[in-house]
Formats: C-alpha cells, sequence, structure tokens
C-alpha cells in the first residue's frame, strides 16, 4: 500500500489513505473511552476483535441488501473501505431499555421495547453527543429529510438482520449505534464498526445482570474481564458466521 497517510485519528481508530482516493484503510486501535472520553484506558486485542467482528457483521449486512463502505479486511486491525464523507450523526437502535434510555426516562433496566426505538445523536464532542429530534436535525442541516427517512428504515432493517444473527448466537442485541457517510456518487453506506463497543450484547446464558454484559459496558462500570467478553462475542460471531457460510 503506497502514499499510505494518515487522515484522520479518533478515539478507536486511525484512517489512512491509499493510492485510490476513493479507498481508505481503516486501523482498529485497542485504545477505549467512554464518558466523551473522560475515562480512557485500553483493552488487549480490542482492534483485531473488533476488526474482525465488524468485517464479519458488514459482509452479513450486504448479503442481506444492506450498502456499507466495507470492502475486505486485509490484515488483523485494518479494514478496507469506501471513502465516505461520515454524517455527523449516531443513529442508536434499542430494542430493550438500558444506559441513557433508562437515565432519561426512568424506564427499568431490562424493560422490552414494544416497538425498536430510534433515536438520533449529535456527533460533537463539544456539546456532549445530545439527543436529537428530526426536526432538530433538519434546523442544523445535518441531514434532509429523506436522508432521515432513509437512515430510520436502514437502521431498523440492520436491527432485524443483527437482532436475528445473534439470537443464533445465543446472544440478546440490546441496542447499538450506526453511523453513515456519503460516497462520491452520493451514496448512502453505512459506515464505522458494528463491535462490542457500539452495541450492547447480553448473554443468554447468563440471568445475573452484570455477568450477562458482554460489551463496552464493562469497561464503562469497571466489571472487570473485558477482553474475555469481547473474545467470546468474536468465537460466537465466527462459529455462527462459518456455519451460514458469511
Ligand atoms: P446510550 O444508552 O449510552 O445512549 O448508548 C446506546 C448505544 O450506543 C449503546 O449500544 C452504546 C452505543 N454508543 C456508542 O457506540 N458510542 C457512544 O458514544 C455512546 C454514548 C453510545
Ligand atoms: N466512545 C464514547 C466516548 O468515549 C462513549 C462511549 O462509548 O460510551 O466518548
Amino acid at each position: 500500500m503506497p502514499d499510505r497517510q494518515q487522515l484522520y485519528e479518533g478515539k478507536a481508530k486511525i484512517v489512512y489513505s491509499t493510492d485510490d482516493p476513493q479507498v481508505l484503510i481503516s486501523y482498529f486501535k485497542d485504545d477505549a473511552t467512554a464518558f466523551n472520553a473522560k475515562k480512557r484506558g485500553q483493552i488487549a486485542g480490542k482492534g483485531e476483535i473488533n476488526c474482525a467482528i465488524s468485517s464479519h457483521l458488514f459482509r452479513l449486512l450486504e448479503q442481506h441488501g444492506v450498502a456499507t463502505h466495507f470492502i475486505d479486511q486485509v490484515s488483523g486491525n485494518e479494514m478496507k473501505v469506501w471513502a465516505v464523507k461520515i454524517l455527523p450523526l449516531e443513529v442508536v437502535v434499542r430494542n430493550i431499555a438500558a444506559g441513557s434510555l433508562c437515565l432519561q426516562t426512568g424506564m427499568e433496566l431490562g424493560t422490552v421495547l414494544k416497538f425498536p426505538l430510534v433515536d438520533y445523536y449529535y456527533k460533537n464532542d463539544a456539546l456532549g453527543d445530545p439527543l436529537l429530534t428530526p426536526d432538530r436535525i433538519l434546523l442544523l442541516e445535518l441531514a434532509t429529510s429523506e436522508q432521515i427517512e432513509q437512515l430510520r428504515h436502514l437502521a431498523l432493517q440492520v436491527n432485524q438482520v443483527l437482532s436475528a444473527f445473534f439470537q443464533a448466537c445465543g446472544i440478546t442485541l440490546v441496542d447499538f449505534k450506526l453511523e453513515f457517510g456519503i460516497d462520491h456518487q452520493q451514496r448512502l453506506l453505512l459506515a464505522d464498526e458494528i463491535s462490542p463497543d457500539t452495541c450492547r450484547l447480553w448473554n443468554q446464558a447468563e440471568t445475573d445482570p452484570d455477568r450477562r454484559v458482554l460489551d463496552k459496558d464493562r469497561f464503562r462500570r469497571d466489571l472487570g474481564e473485558v477482553e474475555t467478553a469481547y473474545r467470546q462475542v468474536l468465537e460466537r460471531v465466527l462459529s455462527q458466521s462459518a456455519h451460514r457460510g458469511v
């Protein structure tokens, strides 16, 4: 990969250019942050684990007709992706009440939602990623109304595919965050990553509310055995992917 230059470094990834301006390399780091980077640490092996999990999930979604930025996994930590301009929105889908939904509404942790909830957040560290409404998105011109509809439709489609996949892994997909970008042909592509950093995943074999956690909440809430949990997700994703030929 000649002409490789670092274009951007985020909290969990570094993006490099390639000799093709439409193709980038996304490098997954072991660094972990939470609470708008007020808490920082490292999770051993996280870069490779999340790169592998994300690669499998993007491939699965592509097979189900969801357009993503994923091209190929090129090394343990690196994914080749299409260059996109990331929309400054985090699209969160929730199936079960947890995290900020409980804090902001008083719902009890673990309540099964009557329908999958789609929430939008403003990707803006200075403002602490606030919750948005569709009208606020239009007001701030972060996306058009057609794009908001498209995002909602895609997010719910991703939820269906991933919920069924994780169910087959013996894992409940509680909630997750997606990011989208626009490529040079103005196509809306699912981007960033889908991993235990960006999803809440509960082991169905455990009933204890702390022991069942297989995601970044182990790091956020100092529950310990973070790497073991991430590895368990990877192993189940790999065996389910092999089973399905993903
Ligand atoms: P929340 O309950 O804290 O709003 O998180 C909802 C989901 O979004 C959860 O699966 C974790 C994920 N998430 C991120 O990927 N990045 C973030 O910065 C935040 C706050 C949440
Ligand atoms: N990754 C986010 C941050 O450090 C927050 C989180 O995932 O909880 O700001």
